[in-house]
């Protein structure tokens, strides 16, 4: 990468933050803005990042040294600055989800086209080591045809800054949804079973009632594949992101990172293994750098996106039927 370009970071919030400081350390481009509406937040991360704090996209978008627009804002806004942004003439990059309902997905898509500038949605785990080499794996045949591939997911969730707009299928379930279509190659299921239950949410958190917090899912493919998604949200003693893939041929594991993989035994004989991660920015740290890298790639030289329409659209259809699924008590056949 030889030139460097203007970018404007939007949001205020812990991913924004995560960005702006990936930005700001990226020789090839210059955090110029970041946009948010928390005053305190976004005069301090800005004096620390030199960049200008603004409340309203407006300015950012009239200079032309803006190349880039990274929005990491409220899903419920994504719309809105996508559009504004790729209307100013501006590359996008934008967290997941990219927006909830598939039809607007395409509008994206088809407004980015139309202008002839990139939309890259954050599926950072895509950037995973782990998961990176699990998939060239599968892709290299190693275990065969692949048969089953179950993720297993524990997490705490984040206080929401605005728990009325909050959808877990979309928020949470779209990255297992986005490696599920990584891993097998976007073939798409034919049949999507999902059960979840509800216990009363951690207080404070500002969760709604409604939130899943055991979810179960099961996804068919003509194929053959199956697909067992488990998610418990709201665990507070480990964050936990493995995923098996097994095959004709052999078995791959993805297990979670550690600190260190040196195990020990007390004196009495109690074994402990090194921590894990405790939160996504920790475990994700070196994959949203990289994530980063690859959009200012992209625009700078052209590479192609790693992270497609189809991707989006996918992911989208997919949250979409397994919250019909749950909510029905029945499954869900896709065309
Ligand atoms: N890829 C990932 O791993 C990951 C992790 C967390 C969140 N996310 C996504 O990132 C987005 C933000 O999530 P978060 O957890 O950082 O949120 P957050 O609740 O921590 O922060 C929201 C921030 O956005 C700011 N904000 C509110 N309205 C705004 C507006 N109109 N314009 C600009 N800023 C505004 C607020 O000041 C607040 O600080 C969501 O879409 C979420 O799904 C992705």
């Amino acid at each position: 990468m030889t030139a460097t370009v203007g970018v404007c970071v939007v949001g205020d919030g812990a991913i924004a933050q995560i960005h702006c400081r990936n930005v700001a350390a990226n020789k090839n481009c210059q955090l110029l803005y970041i946009v948010g509406k928390t005053p305190s937040i976004l005069k301090s991360i800005a004096e620390e990042l030199k960049a200008t704090a603004l409340e309203d996209i407006e300015d950012a978008l009239k200079d032309v040294r803006i190349r880039a627009v990274m929005i990491a804002s409220p899903t419920v806004t994504h719309y809105e600055y996508i559009m504004q942004s790729l209307r100013a003439g501006k590359h996008v990059f934008c967290e997941k989800p990219l927006v909830t309902k598939p039809e607007l997905v395409q509008e994206c898509f088809e407004e980015a086209r139309a202008r002839g500038l990139h939309l890259l949605c954050g599926f950072m785990r895509r950037f995973d080591r782990n998961f990176s080499r699990l998939r060239a794996s599968i892709l290299n045949g190693d275990i065969g045809t692949l048969q089953l591939l179950h993720f297993s997911t524990k997490h705490s969730m984040a206080k929401l800054s605005d728990p009325t707009s909050f959808d877990m299928y979309h928020e949470v379930l779209s990255h297992e949804l986005d490696l599920l279509c990584f891993f097998s190659g976007l073939q798409k299921p034919s049949e999507v079973f999902a059960t979840s239950s509800q216990f009363p949410p951690p207080a404070g958190l500002g969760l709604p009632n409604s939130t899943p917090d055991v979810l179960v899912v099961v996804l068919k493919y003509e194929a053959g594949l199956t697909c067992v998604i488990e998610l418990h949200n709201n665990v507070s003693y480990m964050y936990d992101q493995r995923v098996e893939a097994s095959g004709e041929k052999g078995l791959l594991v993805a297990e979670n990172e550690r600190e260190s993989t040196v195990a020990s035994v007390s004196s009495d004989g109690t074994p402990s293994l090194s921590r894990s991660p405790e939160f996504y920015s920790q475990r994700y740290a070196d994959a949203y750098r990289k994530e980063s890298e690859h959009f200012l790639n992209v625009v700078i030289n052209g590479v192609q996106p790693f992270i497609t329409f189809d991707d989006c659209y996918n992911v989208a259809i997919l949250a979409e039927a397994i919250k019909t699924a749950c909510q029905t008590h029945s499954p869900v056949i896709l065309k």
